[in-house]
């Protein structure tokens, strides 16, 4: 995928992003923006949706080779074009909130993908079969060559990944011990290290919370955000996460921040992570 490779560094492309962004980035944020992200799911909700388009056009195609009825091959082409409504409009809501570098390739995945629709969509309007097999043929190639794009965000770009997934790796179980309690100011997200592993450490009401600070979205550093209540919101793209137990509040990010237990002892905080090891 060397051509992906170049579309990442192509900054020609920005001049096509960011008048998308900024119409996506009209979207209303909240609870309808994190729905498209996922957040309910704990999974970003894109990649689900877009089997049901994507299944719908090869399984247009296995019928077409195979001579089967045109009826059918129009029927899966029409679901498949419905379904790539949501798949485009959740793929959207995320790209909003990628790097410069993810959202060079995916102008071009959705491009590649508006494409595809537009020659199904001239598939069903050709009278002719022979024609519109020739638009199918044309729809397929495109999309699949649009789904190879994606799944370079998705595998090298790590788009959708959870950032914050070698975590509990990385961290030794049991007890460590990470700062003196007197060295944490009240209210304030302190960055402190675990080995190799940043945690992001508040101290509030009493309680010393502590997170991994490495974001689940993209990897930003929690400590440099904003405590409010009981919540860390990250400042790249407006996370927020549950200091108690790192459940994401919002999104984009899907996943939640692994979430350390915390114990003080004769003046110092010590933190344990669950399921480490
Ligand atoms: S890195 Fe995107 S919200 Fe934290």
């Amino acid at each position: 995928m060397r051509t992906a490779d170049r579309l990442e560094e192509t900054t020609a492309l920005d001049t096509a992003v960011e008048p998308y962004r900024n119409l996506v980035q009209r979207l209303p944020a909240g609870r309808a923006k994190d729905f498209l992200h996922g957040v309910w799911l704990g999974h970003p909700l894109h990649p689900a949706v877009v089997q049901m388009a994507v299944g719908a056009y090869i399984s247009a195609g296995v019928l077409d080779l195979m001579g089967g009825d045109e009826k059918a091959v129009r029927r899966l082409v029409g679901f498949g074009l419905l379904s790539s409504v949501p798949a485009a409009v959740t793929g959207a809501a995320d790209w909003s909130d990628q790097h410069e570098q993810q959202q060079r390739v995916g102008i071009v995945h959705a491009a590649a993908n508006s494409a595809a629709a537009v020659m199904y969509l001239a598939s069903l309007a050709a009278r002719s079969r022979r024609r519109a097999r020739a638009f199918r043929f044309a729809g397929l190639m495109t999309a699949s060559l649009s789904s190879a794009l994606g799944g370079h965000m998705s595998f090298r770009q790590a788009a959708g990944a959870n950032h914050a997934e070698a975590v509990p790796h990385l961290v030794e179980p049991g007890w460590h011990r990470l700062a003196a309690l007197d060295d944490l100011p009240v209210g304030t997200p302190i960055r402190r290290m675990l080995g190799e592993v940043p945690v992001v450490v508040v101290r509030q009401d009493g309680v010393v919370r502590a997170l991994a600070d490495q974001c689940s979205h993209l990897a930003g550093p929690l400590s440099g955000g904003e405590v409010d209540g009981g919540a860390i919101t990250c400042p790249w793209h407006g996370s927020t996460f549950r200091l108690s137990d790192g459940g994401v509040v919002c999104g984009p990010a899907t996943a939640p921040q692994p979430a350390f237990e915390t114990q003080v002892r004769d003046g110092d905080v010590y933190v344990c992570l669950p399921g480490t090891g």
